[in-house]
Formats: C-alpha cells, structure tokens, sequence
C-alpha cells in the first residue's frame, strides 16, 4: 500500500515536470514567456487588445505589465520576466548597473542597417583649395543647427547634438559659467554665425536672457530664433543651408537624399553647390556614398540570458510577413512588440548590449564624452536606499539623453539631515513636502525652488477646518476659545491656521498663539505630547470629542471616513469652509512637494538646478508629446509609490510659473504666503535647539568678554 502511493507520487512528479519543460523555460506560468510592456500615455492601450489574445490561444507567451522600460529591463535582469523590446539608449544607461541581458533581435522599422546614419553637408563655397583639417574648414563658418529638443523622437538628444560639437569644438569648462552657457559659448567662439532655433533652455525668461548673450547664435535665422522659424528643425536646417544663410549642417543621411532629390532623375537645383563633409576634413559629392558621422542602431528585443534561447525561437516564428495581417496569438505578439512588420531573422548568437551598440560608429562615444575637470554634479539627498536607487536611475536616464551637470545621489537618514546637508554644502538639492517649507526656510536657510504641482485641485495637499456638526459653530471667527488639533507643531496646518487667523482676526502672531484657542493640541509643541503626531491622530481627537476643530487635508479626511466610517461619530464630522473659499473649503492649499536648495546660491548654479530638473521632468514626467517611456520619475520603483516625488505630481514649476498659473485664483495658496513672511516664530517657538551659528556667536561672545 505505502509503495504504491509512492509509485503514485512519483509519477504525478515526473508528468509534472515533463510538461514543465515541454511547455518552455519562461518564468511564467507553465513556463510561459514573460513579455514585459510598457503603455504609451496615449489613450491606446495596447496590451488589454492583444494580451487576452496570447492567453485563450496558448500561445506560450503572457504579458506583464512595466512602469517604464527601466523597469522591465530590471525585470529582466532579476529573472521575473523574460523579454521585452528597449530602445539603444536604454541599453546605455543601464550599463552602469552591470544589468546581464543579451540582444536577441533588431527591431527595424525600415529596410537599412541602422536607424540613424547622421552626415554634415556643407555648402562648397567654404571648402579650402587643397586638403585641410576639420577645423580649418569649419571655423568662422555659419552654422545652421538643426537644434535638440527633449522630444526623442527627433533625429538629435542633446547628447548626439552634444558629440557631433565636440567633434569640432574645444571643451570650455569655465566654472564662472553653467553648463549650458559653457556649451553656447564654444560654439559662438568658434563660429562666425548660426541659427540655433527653439528653445534653449525650458525656462523662458532664462532662455530669451541666454538668447540675448549670445545673439550670433541666432543671427543666421530667417525671423524669430524660436521653433517655428522657417530655419529651425531639420528640414529647417536643410532649408537655411540652400537658402545660402548659412554653410553648414548636420542631418539624417536619408532626409538630405531626398531633399537634395539626390535619388530622382532630377535633383534639386544647386544641389551641385553642395557636399558631404567628412569627419577627416575630406568631402564627397551628394552624389557619391556619404561618410556618416554618427549612427544610431534600431530598437532591440533583449531577453533574460537563460530565456535567450526560447525567445529567438519564438521570434523566428514572427519573421513570416504573413504576421502582419495575422489576427491570432502572432499578429497580437508582433503589435506587442511594436513591430509593423515581419521580424528580422533572430541575431545568431544572440549579443551582449555594449557588442550590439558598439557596431553603430560613434553612438557609444557620443556617450562616453569627457567631462568637465573638476567634474560638475548636482547633488541630491535621498532618505532611503530605494529612493537613492530611484535618484541613480533617474541620473543615468537623464546623463543618456544629455541632461547635464550630471544628478548625484547621497543618502541621510531623515529629512532633517537632507535639510541640514543642503544647508552645510554637503549636497544641493533635496525633496520634501510641504510640512517642511517653514522650517526648511527658517532654520536651515534654504529656498523652494521648484514645486511639484497638479492641476487637480482635489489633489493637491489641503488643509480643511474638521468639525462637528452638532458644535455650534457656523464660521471661522467661532473657532475662538475653542480646542483646536493639529497633526503637529510647525507643519503646513500650523501655519496655514496661524496665517489665516492673524490675518483676518487681525491679531499679532503673539496672541494668536498665546490666548485665541483655549487648547492646542500640536505633537512638538512645548514637548507636550497629546497623540503621536499625524493627521489621523488629530481627526481621531476630534471623533473621539477631544477637540473642538482639526486642521488636516481633505485627503487625509476622505480617506479615514472610507475605511472606518462606519462609527456615528465620523458620520457628524463636517468642514467648516473659511471666508472667501466657500467654494473650496480649504484654509490653505499647497503644492504636492518642493525642491530645495539654498538660499544664497549664485545665479548661474540655481539656473542650472532648475535647469536639470525642468529638463528631467520634461522627459521623463507626464509631458507629451515628450514623455519617454524609459523612466517615469512619479511612476512607483520597484513597485512602490511616491519615492522621492508623489505620483500625482502633473510636472515642476518654478514660483514665477505658480503665480501666474491659472488654478493661483483659488485663494490660500501656502507658499505664496510663506513666500511673504519674514517672522515665522512670533518670538516664540523657534527652532528649540541653539543653532551652530548661535553657539559660535556666544563663544566668540564669551572669549571677547573674558
Ligand atoms: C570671420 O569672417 C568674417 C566675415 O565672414 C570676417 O570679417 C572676420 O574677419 C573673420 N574672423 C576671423 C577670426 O577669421
Ligand atoms: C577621409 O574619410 C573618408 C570617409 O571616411 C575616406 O573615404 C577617405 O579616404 C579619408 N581620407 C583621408 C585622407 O584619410
Ligand atoms: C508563412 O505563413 C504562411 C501562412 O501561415 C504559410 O503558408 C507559409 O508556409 C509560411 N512561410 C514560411 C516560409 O514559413
Ligand atoms: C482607521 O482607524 C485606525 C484606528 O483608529 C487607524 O489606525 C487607521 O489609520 C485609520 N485609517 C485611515 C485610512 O485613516
Ligand atoms: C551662503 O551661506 C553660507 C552659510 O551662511 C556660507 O557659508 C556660504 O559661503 C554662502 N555662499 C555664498 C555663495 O554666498
Ligand atoms: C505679500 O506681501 C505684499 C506686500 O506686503 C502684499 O501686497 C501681497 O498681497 C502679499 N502676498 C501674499 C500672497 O500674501
């Protein structure tokens, strides 16, 4: 009996596992393929239409859905999911992190070998007699710069723009200057003229300021300098170059074909004027092969290593055009892989990244360009190993599209010691909500420079006045002498509450404190200690009739009531909406987060700060048509949410932006009005332990003395 249950066993095993390999050496289910997708922000969804598909016909192959390719190429590397489409540059930013993937196809969306072949055309009145360098034939020359843009789609990041500079231009590192202004002016210096239209910078006013310092930059353009000049882009470029404005310029090898005509019977007109330069000084006529300066390879499916095998197979599967119009698992496979038509045979044997990328001429050393020396960085504090992870990610993704100076990312404990870092120099920036403006103002000199903002007023962080329904209590001015619960002393309700009621109680800050509520409950206050500190303690003091009002978010509020509105009590609790914001309700509104960096930083380096991060936001937030799927810096890290920077966040703004944005007409807006107070402590209250700055003084005090 016992040795026939073994038998049983055995054999339930061994069907098990010959099924197992049957079925594929995936890391789904049965050993299904794993394709990791990343959804475009567009309203087309591509896996709810083709991954149902893949499940009913068995097709070996089930979806997973990515936050960003990031993400799925970690994935990959970590074996929870086998395969998934990625761009070159995605390869290079991960390089850093040693990610063990191999390239098992090319994705070409034409019949060429790369996706990108950059040349230089010039027009011939510049070339010298008899052979010359690179840079004799270029210099005091016009240039029409087909520009860069944080739209990857376009043929030039400003990293391959960057590299095709610096193949003619001297490195300027001056430390007097920002990076950009670096970069802009090595080329004013070195050429004559040039139309370099669109925007510069993201930042306007920085922008028409570094337009008006370097005004040869724009002289070549036919009007503006701005995207829209009849110069400007790539056909622009083309345009400014036969036009005569300018002598030469940068393109796609097959976009100066065809605008040359040079494959038509009839080329265009003048055409002959023009021709190939070579990066050795060297030129050919448009109508001979081109010597490329640049090229890009195509997209790439990459798999796990030990999945490389099964994914090359299933791939060779979809190199049979008839995938195309297929409309089963094949068809629903191909348009998950982004592929318009049939695969190209799998790469035989399947190759490392960096061997991949390193067949296209330059693309590699377009990313390996030296820095400055002494290297520039902008330093940011982290409070946890994932959100150092996040912010080294979010370096690498920004370093490959050329954001510059690089991120560099450090770690403390606490928000405390980030404040304190960015305030002793240590690092430059660092993130926190709005509970830590004051004091990040106050006690560590530091300024807000940039805000996370949305323009859905419901999430943005509130704080509304809770009370009950059965007080009677109709208005504002009826809160006096009351109980009032905060979620702690110094935060956004604290001042929020404490600016409101000075202002139209018209008392000083002094009194307010002192004598206009009969109790506070505030955790930090006085080393008093009510409740722990937190919005949900404070609205819990409420219900619990322990307090009068409590000052929370509308969040915060909506939340609790969901998960434990059940009792009587939460069902009394309403808001009481303060004069002049009927409509709202809120004492005070403020942004999802802010940036901080210190307050007397020089000019040049709070522009490049605020550069670096419009710039990341651009790209890697919720821009389109910008938005890159490589990274999504409000998007969860390794499954989870609101590291570094909340998920609602829409995109970063500067105070200018915030004062003169739209949804500003909702009255109360925290950081305007902490933009405006220079007493945050009523002479009373302040920091409580001396600051280094006032230990030094009654040293240098008490030795002057003795
Ligand atoms: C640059 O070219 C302009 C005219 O095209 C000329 O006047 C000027 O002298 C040249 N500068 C140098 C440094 O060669
Ligand atoms: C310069 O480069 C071109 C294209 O790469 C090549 O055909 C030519 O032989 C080179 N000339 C010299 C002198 O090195
Ligand atoms: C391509 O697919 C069609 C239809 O499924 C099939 O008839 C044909 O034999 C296939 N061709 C090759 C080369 O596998
Ligand atoms: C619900 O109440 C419990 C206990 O009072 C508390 O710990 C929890 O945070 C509350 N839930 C929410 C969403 O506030
Ligand atoms: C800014 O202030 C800090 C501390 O007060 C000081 O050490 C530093 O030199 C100042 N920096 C500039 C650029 O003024
Ligand atoms: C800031 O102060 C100025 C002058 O004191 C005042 O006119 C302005 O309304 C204040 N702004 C805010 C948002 O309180």
């Amino acid at each position: 009996m016992v040795k026939k249950m073994d038998v049983n066993v055995f054999i339930v095993l061994f069907c098990f596992i010959k099924v197992v390999l049957l079925q594929g050496t995936g890391s789904g289910n049965n050993g299904n393929l794993r394709l990791c997708i990343v959804e475009g922000r567009g309203l087309y969804k591509r896996a709810p239409t083709h991954c149902p598909i893949l499940d009913k016909e068995n097709a070996g192959v089930e979806c997973v859905l990515g936050t960003d390719r990031l993400d799925c190429l970690r994935r990959i590397s970590k074996g929870t999911v086998d395969f998934g489409v990625f761009s070159p540059e995605d390869l290079v930013a991960a390089q850093w992190a040693n990610i063990d993937v191999l390239v098992t196809n090319e994705l070409r969306l034409r019949s060429r070998p790369f996706a990108r072949n950059i040349v230089a055309v010039v027009n011939r009145r510049i070339l010298p007699t008899e052979s010359s360098t690179l840079h004799a034939v270029l210099r005091n020359t016009t240039l029409c710069h087909p520009g860069e843009s944080m739209d990857y789609l376009r043929p030039l990041s400003e990293t391959l723009s960057a590299y095709l500079e610096t193949l003619v231009l001297e490195r300027s590192c001056d430390p007097t200057r920002s990076h950009t202004e670096n970069r802009l002016k090595a080329l004013a210096d070195f050429y004559g003229k040039a139309c370099k239209a669109g925007p510069w910078v993201p930042d306007r006013t920085r922008d028409a300021e570094l337009k008006r310092q370097y005004p040869s930059l724009c002289a070549a353009c036919a009007k503006t300098c701005m995207a829209g000049d009849i110069y400007w882009g790539n056909s622009g470029a083309l345009t400014c170059l036969t036009d005569g404005a300018g002598d030469v310029t940068w393109g796609e090898a097959d976009d100066v074909k065809s605008y040359f005509k040079i494959r038509e019977d009839e080329p265009l007109t003048g055409s002959e004027n023009f021709a190939y330069l070579c990066r050795n000084g060297t030129w050919k006529d448009l109508t001979e092969e081109p010597c490329i300066w640049l090229r890009k390879p195509w997209n790439v499916i990459v798999a796990k290593r030990k999945a490389s095998e099964a994914v090359s197979r299933l791939t060779q599967s979809l190199t049979n055009s008839s995938v195309v119009v297929d409309r089963h698992w094949r068809g629903a496979l191909s348009a998950l892989l982004e592929s318009n038509q049939a695969l190209p045979e799998p790469l035989h044997p399947p190759r490392a990244p960096m061997d991949y990328l390193a067949q296209a001429d330059g693309f590699r050393e377009a990313y390996s360009q030296a820095g400055c020396d002494p290297p520039r960085h902008i330093t940011f504090c982290t409070t946890s190993l994932l959100a150092k992870n996040k912010c080294e990610w979010l370096s690498e993704a920004g370093a490959v599209y050329g954001i510059a100076p690089p991120l560099q990312c450090i770690m403390r404990n606490s928000i405390e010691e980030c404040l304190k870092a960015v305030s002793d120099r240590e690092c430059d920036a660092t993130a926190a909500d709005s509970d830590w403006l004051v004091a990040g103002m106050r006690d560590y000199a530091l300024t807000p420079i940039l805000h996370e903002i949305t323009p859905i007023v419901e999430k943005t962080g509130s704080i509304v006045a809770y009370i009950n329904a059965d007080a009677k209590i109709t208005k504002m001015a009826d809160l006096r002498g009351k109980r009032a619960a905060f979620p702690r002393y110094d935060g956004a309700a604290w001042h929020s509450v404490k600016d409101y009621i000075t202002k139209h109680e018209k008392m000083s800050c002094k009194d307010y404190v002192e004598g206009y509520f009969k109790e506070i409950c505030a955790p930090g206050m006085d080393g008093k200690k009510c409740y722990e500190a937190g919005e949900t303690e404070a609205l819990k003091s409420l219900v619990d009739g322990d307090s009068d009002v409590a000052f929370i978010s509308m969040k915060a509020f909506n939340s609790f009531k969901e998960t434990n509105g059940t009792s009587e009590n939460i069902k009394k609790i309403v808001p009481l909406c303060p004069e002049g914001n009927q409509k709202f309700c809120f004492v005070s509104w403020s942004n999802l987060g802010h940036i901080f960096v210190a307050n007397n930083l020089t000019n040049i380096r709070r522009h490049e700060i605020i550069n670096v991060f419009t710039k990341l936001d651009q790209l890697f937030g919720k821009h389109p048509p910008f938005h890159n799927a490589m990274f999504s810096m409000y998007g969860s890290f390794n499954h989870e949410m609101e590291v570094i920077f909340h998920s609602n966040t829409k995109s970063l703004a500067t105070i200018n932006v915030l004062s003169t944005h739209p949804y500003n007409k909702i009255p109360y807006n925290f950081e305007l009005a902490m933009s405006n107070v220079t007493d945050f402590t009523c002479g009373f209250g302040a920091k409580t332990t001396p600051s280094l700055v006032m230990l030094l003084v009654t040293l240098v005090v008490f030795l002057i003395n003795s």
